[in-house]
């Protein structure tokens, strides 16, 4: 991992914690379908000396698959690494539950998420159409592109 500091920790959100929904928001700009998945997900949140970096959101889709939800980084922590950390340790807790497979939907738009996750050797292996478009009130766009459809991304366990 790529992480320039190493004492970041990895750790399930207790029940009583407050959820951080401005990074969750981050990843997902619905309110509405955010709390929909938080009430059958897990959330695992990196944090160094008492802060929180980021957050990712594993749900468990079917016996043998876990979806990420969502994943999101403090803004101004961009690029260290911080994403990539949560998305392997995502990977650890899949592995551990003897899960076959992890994935993660994002839009055609997140042109920097697709090269994040293909490098974290997630491959597509499917396509949710109009899932934005039927899903968000407002029009999303991203490096000027329209988010219309889900591209979901795969990485096998099996071999890890
Ligand atoms: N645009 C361009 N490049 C990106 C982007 C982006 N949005 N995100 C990651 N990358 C690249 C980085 O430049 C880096 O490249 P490099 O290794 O060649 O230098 C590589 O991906 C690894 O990035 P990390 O530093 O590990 O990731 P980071 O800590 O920046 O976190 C994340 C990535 C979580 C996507 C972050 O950009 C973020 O919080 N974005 C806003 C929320 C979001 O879009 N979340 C994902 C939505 S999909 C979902 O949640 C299921």
């Amino acid at each position: 991992m790529t992480v320039k500091n190493q004492n970041i920790t990895f750790d399930k959100l207790d029940k009583d914690d407050q959820i951080p929904y401005e990074l969750l928001l981050l990843a997902d700009p619905s309110k509405e379908l955010v709390d929909e998945y938080l009430k059958q997900s897990d959330i695992y949140i990196a944090r160094q000396n008492g802060e929180t970096l980021g957050v990712i959101v594993l749900f468990l889709l079917t016996t043998e698959t876990v979806e990420i939800k969502n994943v999101a980084v403090k803004p101004e922590l961009h690029g260290q690494g911080i994403g990539s950390f949560l998305i392997e340790n995502a990977v650890q807790v899949a592995l551990l539950n003897r899960q076959k497979n992890i994935c993660i939907g994002t839009a055609n738009s997140s042109v920097g998420q697709l090269y994040l996750y293909q490098k974290l050797d997630f491959e597509i292996t499917g396509i949710k159409r109009h899932f934005f478009t039927d899903n968000y009130a407002e029009p999303i766009y991203e490096n000027g592109i329209q988010a219309k459809h889900m591209l979901v991304l795969t990485r096998e366990l099996n071999d890890e």
